[in-house]
């Protein structure tokens, strides 16, 4: 139980990869502030889930796409358990569209749901983690295509592109203050984000012969890297993203 006591924040925690980090990390004993927009009965299943866990859990309806809507997420965790120690910016979004099909309101959304949230969030965790004497971990839940293009994935592909950098600048800045900043970047996982893959047998198969371990990952896997991350056994690592991808990045273009 390396996270007995600590209180986390996931965004885009009801479901995904999000959900399973919201598990693995009460799992290991944090009490837990779930961010959603969404189905607010998978929020209140998750809470339960977590309570059976032996911690605390509350669901919290914002949008972090707008920044006061990420501060009144900051401020019920202050609100219910009196401080913040990990910040995990998970939420995101992606449009499969290309360059050339792209519009603006699909650009300026998935830059809002997947960056913006992800830099403001940082800032704001990181603000709280000052007041509260310093420490602290962020996490922001990137991709394989912070750094490998997906050809017909553009928006997605920039967005994280910027976390990357986020996640290294922040970590620069924010190391004398004890807080560490780092990414995760998954490859291909069985969630709803990939369901007109996991739809499609044909896709499918040709994404699992691309990907060296044969198979997508199953959200746990992902988030039990978040769970380290989180903890003492991971004390000197910032400003850089361990990537959790079955060795996809290695071998083929985004599928
Ligand atoms: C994207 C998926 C894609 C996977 C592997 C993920 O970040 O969300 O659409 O299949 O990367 O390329």
């Amino acid at each position: 139980m390396s996270l007995k006591g600590k209180v986390a924040i996931v965004t885009g925690g009801n479901s995904g990869i999000g959900r399973a980090i919201v598990l693995a990390l009460a799992e290991q004993g944090a009490n837990i502030v779930i961010d959603y927009v969404m189905n607010p009965e998978a929020t209140q299943e998750l809470e339960q889930e977590v309570m059976a866990l032996g911690d605390q859990a509350i669901g919290v309806d914002a949008d972090v796409s707008q920044v006061d809507q990420l501060q009144s997420l900051i401020d019920m965790a202050v609100q219910k358990f009196g401080r913040v120690d990990i910040m995990v910016n998970n939420a995101g979004i992606e449009t499969r569209t290309s360059v050339l099909e792209t519009n603006e309101a699909q650009y300026d959304r998935v830059m809002a749901i997947n960056l913006k949230s992800a830099f403001f969030g940082t800032q704001l965790a990181a603000r709280q983690m000052i007041k509260q004497g310093g420490g602290g971990r962020i996490i922001n839940i990137s991709s394989v295509h912070e750094d490998w293009p997906m050809p017909g994935n553009t928006p997605y592909c920039l967005s994280k592109g910027g976390m990357r950098m986020l996640t290294r600048t922040a970590g620069v800045e924010l190391a004398p203050q004890g807080i560490l900043v780092i990414g995760v970047g998954p490859g291909a996982v069985a969630t709803p984000i990939n369901k007109s893959t996991l739809d499609d047998p044909a896709r499918l198969k040709t994404l699992d012969s691309a990907i060296p371990e044969g198979r997508l990952a199953q959200p746990e896997e992902i988030a039990n890297v978040v769970a380290f991350l989180a903890g003492d056994g991971a004390s000197y690592m910032t400003a850089t993203t361990v990537f959790v991808d079955g060795g996809i990045m290695q071998s083929s273009p985004g599928l």
